[in-house]
C-alpha cells in the first residue's frame, strides 16, 4: 500500500518514488506489472498528478521502470544478483516443536498416505459450494453449531453406520477433538471436578481437562475395558473412553463393560465420553455399534473426527451432546462464532449429499485393510516370534509388544530416528510416561506397503541387540 505523509519534511514525490523502488526491488512488484496510471494513482492517493508524475520520472531516470507509448509505466526486468532480493521467509528454529521433519518411514498412527484425499472431487465440492454461496461469505454464519445441512447429514450417517441416535440439534461440529473438548470441558467445569482417562490412553485429552483445572485421574484400561473398581474409586464424574477402539491398545470394550459404564454414568449423575474416532475402519468382523446407540438418552457425549478417513489437516470434528446438556451449552456458547469455516462446512455437506463420503470411507476401507494386513505380515516376517502384535484388524495401527531382550524403548527410538524412521513413543501414552514394557506404536496410514515394509526390517535389525540392519 501506497501512502503519503503531508507532515514528513520529504517531499510528497520523493516518499512515492521511495515506496515503489522498495516494492520493485522486493519482487512485491514484480517485472512488466503495469504501474497505476498517473491520474488513477493521483486520485488513489489524493495528491497532484505533478507528485506521481514526479515520482515516475525519477523512477523512469533509474530503470525501475520502462514505459510504452500510450500503455504507461511498467516495472523493469531487474539483475537480482545486483539488486537486493525479496526477504525470505524467516526459517524455523531447529529444535521448534512444530518443525516438519520428512521422514523416510512415518509409523506415527496419525497419519494419511497424501494420495489418497480425494482432491479432485473435493475441488468441485468447494468450487460448487462457492458458487452456491458466495452471497453468505459477506456475513458471519449465525449458528455455532455448525451448518445445519452438514449437521442433518452427519445425524443420517451417524445412524446408519454406528447406530448413534440423535437429531441433528443435538450435534456440533468442531474445529478437532481438542476444541470440541475443550468447550464440554468449559461448560462442565462448575458442576464437575475431576475426569477419568484410560491408561494407556490418547494422552492429548489430558491436557484439555488440565487447562481447564479439572484433576485428571487415569484408571487402568484391560481387554475387559476400563477397570470399574478404579474407575468408581477414583471420585471421578466425568470418564473419557475410546470403547470401540481403545488408544493405543486396540481392544474392544466389551457389551458387559458397555453396559456397566452406561450405569456408572446413569446411577451417580456422572458422563461419559465416547471417542469414536476410526470406527469407520474395521478390517474383520462386524462393525461394532457406539455406546451411545445402546441408551440414548444416558449421559454421554459422543465424539467423531474427519481426520482419519478424510484430513487431520481439514480440522473437522463433530460432537454429539447428551440433549439434557443442550440449554446450558447453548447459552454458555449464545454469542461464539463457529470454529469451521464454512466453505469447508458446505464443501464437507455437499461431498456427503452426493454420497462421497461413504463411497470414499469404502476405498479407504479396502486400501487400509491391504496396508494393515501387508504390515502383519511384514512383522511376521521380520520379527518372527521375537514380538507379538495387539490390537490388529482395525483402525491406522498396531502395537507390537517385543517378546525378546531388548535395550528398551528410548534407545530404540534414537536408532530408529538415526535411520529416518519415525515412532511415537508408546510411552506417550502412559500415564506415568513410562511403559514398563517395550510397545512399538506403529502406524501404517501415510506409507506404502513397501515403505512400511522396509521400515518394518530396518526396525527388527535396531530393536535386538546391537543395531545391525542397514538403510541402503
Ligand atoms: C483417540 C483419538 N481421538 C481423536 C483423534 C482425532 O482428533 P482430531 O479430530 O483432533 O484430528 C485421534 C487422532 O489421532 C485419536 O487418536
Amino acid at each position: 500500500m501506497l501512502t503519503l505523509n503531508a507532515n514528513d519534511i520529504t517531499p510528497l514525490y520523493k516518499q512515492l518514488y521511495q515506496q515503489i523502488r522498495e516494492q520493485v526491488l522486493s519482487g512485491r512488484l514484480a517485472a512488466h506489472a503495469k504501474l497505476p496510471s498517473v491520474r488513477d494513482l493521483a486520485a488513489e492517493l489524493a495528491t497532484s498528478r505533478n507528485t506521481v508524475e514526479g515520482a515516475y520520472q525519477e523512477l523512469y531516470a533509474e530503470g525501475y521502470i520502462y514505459s510504452r507509448e500510450r500503455s504507461g509505466y511498467f516495472v523493469s526486468v531487474l539483475d537480482h544478483d545486483v539488486a537486493p532480493l525479496p526477504a525470505a521467509p524467516k526459517p524455523r528454529a531447529a529444535d521448534s516443536a512444530c518443525t516438519p521433519v520428512d521422514y523416510r518411514y512415518d509409523f506415527h498412527p496419525a497419519r494419511l498416505d497424501p494420495a489418497s484425499f480425494p482432491s479432485a472431487i473435493w475441488r468441485r465440492c468447494f468450487i460448487e459450494s462457492l458458487q452456491e454461496h458466495g452471497r453468505e461469505l459477506a456475513g458471519y454464519p449465525a449458528d455455532f453449531q455448525g451448518d445445519w445441512e452438514l449437521r442433518c447429514h452427519l445425524q443420517g450417517y451417524l445412524e446408519r453406520s454406528r447406530g448413534v441416535i440423535c437429531e441433528p440439534e443435538q450435534i456440533v461440529i468442531c474445529s478437532g477433538l481438542q476444541q470440541g473438548l475443550d468447550l464440554v470441558a468449559h461448560l462442565l467445569k462448575e458442576s464437575h471436578g475431576s475426569v477419568a482417562v484410560e491408561d494407556p490412553g490418547y494422552p492429548l485429552p489430558r491436557s484439555v481437562f488440565h487447562n481447564n483445572q479439572f484433576r485428571v485421574v487415569p484408571v487402568p484400561v484391560r481387554a475387559s475395558g476400563i477397570d470399574l473398581v478404579r474407575l468408581r474409586e477414583s471420585g471421578a464424574s466425568i470418564v473419557y473412553v475410546t470403547p470401540s477402539h481403545q488408544l493405543p491398545l486396540g481392544y474392544v470394550m466389551p457389551i458387559a463393560s458397555r453396559l456397566k459404564v452406561i450405569e456408572w454414568a446413569e446411577a451417580g449423575g456422572n458422563l461419559v465420553i465416547e471417542d469414536d474416532y476410526d470406527s469407520e475402519l474395521r478390517y474383520h468382523g462386524k462393525p461394532i455399534p457406539s455406546l451411545q446407540g445402546l441408551r440414548p438418552d444416558a449421559n454421554i457425549i459422543y465424539t467423531g473426527t474427519f481426520s482419519k478417513i478424510l484430513s487431520p489437516a481439514l480440522r473437522m470434528s463433530y460432537l454429539v451432546l447428551p440433549r439434557a446438556l443442550l440449554a446450558p451449552f447453548r447459552a454458555l456458547y449464545r454469542d461464539y462464532f463457529p470454529t469451521v469455516s464454512l466453505l469447508e462446512q458446505k464443501t464437507m455437506e455437499r461431498f456427503m449429499a452426493q454420497g462421497f463420503w461413504e463411497r470414499h470411507i469404502r476405498r479407504m476401507r479396502i486400501t487400509c485393510q491391504k496396508k494393515h494386513d501387508a504390515l502383519l505380515n511384514s512383522i511376521e516376517r521380520h520379527f518372527g516370534n521375537r514380538a507379538v502384535v495387539v490390537g490388529q484388524g482395525a483402525g491406522l495401527h498396531v502395537v507390537l509388544q517385543l517378546l525378546a531382550e531388548n535395550p528398551g524403548e528410548a534407545e530404540i527410538m534414537q536408532r530408529a530416528a538415526r535411520q529416518g524412521i519415525h515412532l511415537l513413543p508408546f510411552s506417550a501414552t502412559c500415564a506415568t510416561g513410562e511403559s514398563g514394557a517395550a510397545n512399538l506404536l506403529l502406524g501404517f496410514g501415510g506409507m506404502t506397503s513397501a515403505e512400511a515394509d522396509e521400515g518394518i526390517r530396518l526396525l527388527s535389525g535396531l530393536c535386538f541387540g546391537n543395531s545391525s540392519a542397514r538403510a541402503d
